[in-house]
């Protein structure tokens, strides 16, 4: 995978036998690639959002496996499926609400367990996780094309996060949307919640979109409910981290208020999250685990205490969005509507996938070691 014009450095990259990230940590500020050679560096890179957003942490957990077996070096079958069971247990579970993650390391594990020697173990490993990368890639385009079409008159669009290009292995899920208007020569211009404690539309969302060349306007967290109330949002898109059986949404802290906001204002509220976001097992929100961040986050700001030193802090990393204030839910399959509990059921039974990407330069990468 590497990057086109405006793009900036690939987000999740295998190549030469390797995992490389970029550093999202230093964004704006340094565009720096790390190599992940160990399962230690791939789990800390997952932990500390080196690498983030649901979609791309599924694309590193699953090549994750691979660096795992070259890490662990196995001289048997038995030790590689050892080495891809304790890999997958703490890669899996290092973040706990995207279940891309799970479910990107388990569809890896599966494929690769079935191989009857080292080579082929690692061999499984390393197709199904660029195929994981590579239907993520063409998930994004078309559910950007699905949301385009829908939001065809509605041009000023507010986001929360960031869903774009360093969220996943594509062009994005909320932000595919906006590319995907912008490619269909339509006006688009974007507001970014800035997204506290750690700043995804800030610091990422509009460093992605503005060397795109999409105008990008960033406002405090605590200013989009006027902004909502001021008729100058067509739409808010947001992306996804679980969605659950019944359409209820797990998103950045932050997005259950926008989407109150947003229908008080009655402006229309849209998810765009690809079939993997999805968890057919969680019946409703209320059973989506949310990850509880370190306090520090938020006791500290630029190196500076924010608080009385041992004052509690809450620091939630998602919240819900109940089903009822989604307005529609872009797939790769095409766009959900209520009954969510049938559209997402018809959904996922559908088996359809997009067509891969035939892009040489992703291509290029898959096809070494
Ligand atoms: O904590 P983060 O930065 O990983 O949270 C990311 C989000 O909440 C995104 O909106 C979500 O993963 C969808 S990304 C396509």
């Amino acid at each position: 995978m590497t990057s086109g014009p405006g793009e900036g450095p690939a987000t999740v990259v295998w190549a030469d036998g390797r995992l490389r990230i970029l550093d999202q940590t230093l964004l704006p500020a340094e565009e720096r690639v790390i190599e992940l050679t160990t399962v230690d560096l791939v789990v800390d890179a997952i932990v500390r959002l080196a690498v983030r957003g649901a979609p791309a942490i599924g694309g590193v957990g699953g090549y994750g496996l691979v660096v795992a077996l070259d890490e662990g070096a196995p001289a048997t079958v038995t030790e590689a499926r050892r080495i891809l069971a304790e890999a997958g247990e703490r890669i899996g579970t290092a973040r706990p609400t995207a279940v891309n993650l799970s479910w990107a390391v388990n569809r890896v594990r599966s494929a690769a367990m079935g191989g009857d020697t080292v080579e082929a173990v690692r061999e499984l490993a390393r197709v199904e996780a660029q195929r994981v990368i590579d239907e993520d890639r063409a998930a994004c385009a078309a559910m950007g094309r699905h949301g385009a079409t829908e939001l065809a008159t509605r041009h000023r669009i507010m986001t929360h996060c960031n869903a774009g290009r360093l969220a996943t292995l594509g062009i994005g899920t909320a932000l595919g949307v906006v590319y995907a208007k912008s490619e269909a020569g339509h006006p688009v211009e974007v507001y970014a919640p800035e997204t506290r404690p750690l700043l995804q539309g800030a610091r990422l969302t509009s460093w992605e979109l503005h060397r795109a060349g999409i105008p990008v306007t960033v406002l405090p967290d605590s200013a989009a409910a006027m902004l909502l109330g001021s008729g100058r949002v067509d739409a808010v898109v947001v992306g996804a981290d679980r969605i659950a059986a019944n359409g209820d949404v797990a998103n950045k802290i932050g997005t259950l208020s926008h989407a109150v906001n947003a229908a008080r204002a009655g402006v229309p509220f849209y998810v765009a999250a690809p079939l993997s976001t999805f968890d057919p097992d969680t019946a409703h929100g209320d059973k989506i685990e949310i990850e509880l961040r370190d306090p520090g986050e938020i006791r500290f700001f630029n190196g500076k205490a924010t608080t009385p030193p041992d004052v509690e802090v809450w620091n939630p990393a998602f919240d819900v969005t109940p089903h009822e204030l989604v307005t529609a839910i872009f797939t790769e399959v095409g766009v959900l509507r209520p009954d969510y509990t049938r559209s997402i059921a018809e959904a996922l039974a559908s088996g359809s996938q997009p067509q891969i990407d035939p892009d040489p330069d992703n291509q290029g990468e898959s096809h070494e070691s």
